[in-house]
């Protein structure tokens, strides 16, 4: 996914690093015993180990080290993370969602086993998250801290809650028999004036949720390991905000923009699909500039506080200052 300057090798480098760490730790946690179905447990670890970039559990890492700990110390949060993001795509995927059949360069889920093991292997990745935390993270304080910061973040008011209103707007476009009409209740306060806005602020909620929230929870899991302060933690959150929707502006960009071999997904199913997003509703050249927008106000979240993480580890601080550019100019 590295950009195609080498502006930032150093970027590119950190994310390299991660994911060999992260892909080995997969391998090694992610075993299941004798009574765990084989066709489920090959299931599990053909979404769970297919060649992903491993966001979320690199913002773990960086932000343990960038509040001054160990990556050692969040590999359990590592895991978890991963195994929560896995479950999300695995369902996303299924007909009843986006109906995708292509994920990670690989047929999705749903087509290669069947769609009752893929529902399947979405609850049991969301249970295996929740143990790691339980099992693997020797502080019983720092492990609860994480159980209840991942679960209130994915929940219903989170990721869940993001996902329903993205799945049942494009359901209300596209006239899905019994979809439950959210964009009328998404507007119904607003005048014919106020119905623009209106929009926009749902299209921010549902980004904030879907996506957003799981890339705070990465933050802010890795932060407790290395036990951030009040301060850093509520940096971390704001960045995390703002990195949130730049990642999702640029996959809704890439959907529109990129192509099926790069991205090892389908283009294209955002409009086909009715979907809400800063592409559909404004085009291309519009959602790019909310998508700087978007970087500029994540870098500034940590370029305003330098004071907090800048002493303990610059290389880990630069990384992170110049992240949310280099994942605005991916390609997949
Ligand atoms: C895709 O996430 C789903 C979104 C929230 C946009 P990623 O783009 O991180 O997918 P992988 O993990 O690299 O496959
Ligand atoms: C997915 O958003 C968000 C979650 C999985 C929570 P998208 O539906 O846009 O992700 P892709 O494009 O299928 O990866
Ligand atoms: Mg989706
Ligand atoms: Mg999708
Ligand atoms: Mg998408």
């Amino acid at each position: 996914m590295e950009p195609k300057t080498d502006q930032y090798r150093h970027v590119a480098e950190y994310f390299k690093i991660a994911r060999e760490e992260i892909n080995s730790a997969l391998e090694r946690y992610a075993v299941f015993d004798s009574d765990c179905p084989k066709r489920l447990a090959d299931a599990i670890r053909y979404s769970l180990l297919a060649p992903g970039k491993r966001l979320r559990p690199t913002l773990a890492f960086l932000a343990a080290e960038l509040c001054g700990g160990e990556r050692q110390d969040a590999i359990p949060v590592a895991v978890a993370l991963e195994s929560v993001h896995t479950y999300s795509l695995v369902h996303d995927d299924l007909p009843a969602m986006d109906d995708d059949d292509l994920r990670r360069g690989r047929p999705t889920n749903h087509i290669q086993f069947d769609e009752a093991t893929a529902i399947l292997v979405g609850d049991a990745l969301q249970a295996f998250a929740f143990e790691m935390l339980g099992s693997a993270i020797e502080d019983s304080e720092i492990a609860q801290k994480c159980v209840f910061e991942l679960a209130r973040r994915i929940g219903a008011s989170g990721m869940v809650g993001g996902q329903e209103d993205d799945v049942m707007w494009s359901a209300t476009v596209t006239g899905s028999r019994g979809a439950f009409d959210v964009i009328g209740e998404a507007l119904s306060c607003a005048s014919d004036v106020g119905r623009d806005f209106a929009t926009l602020e749902f299209l921010r909620k549902i980004h904030r949720r879907k996506t957003g929230a799981l890339i705070v929870a990465s933050l802010k899991l890795g932060a407790f390991t290395s036990r951030a302060t009040s301060e850093q933690l509520s940096a971390l959150e704001r960045y995390g905000q703002a990195l949130g929707q730049a990642f999702q502006i640029t996959d809704d960009l890439l959907d529109a923009v990129g192509d099926d071999a790069a991205l090892g997904k389908r283009v294209g199913k955002d409009a086909e699909s009715g979907k809400l997003t800063y592409v559909s509703l404004y085009g291309v050249e519009v959602a790019k500039e909310y998508l700087q927008e978007s970087v500029t106000s994540a870098q500034r979240a940590l370029l305003e506080n330098e004071s907090l993480f800048g002493r303990a580890r610059r290389d880990a601080y630069a990384v992170a200052v110049s992240l949310p550019d280099f994942l605005a100019k991916r390609e997949r």
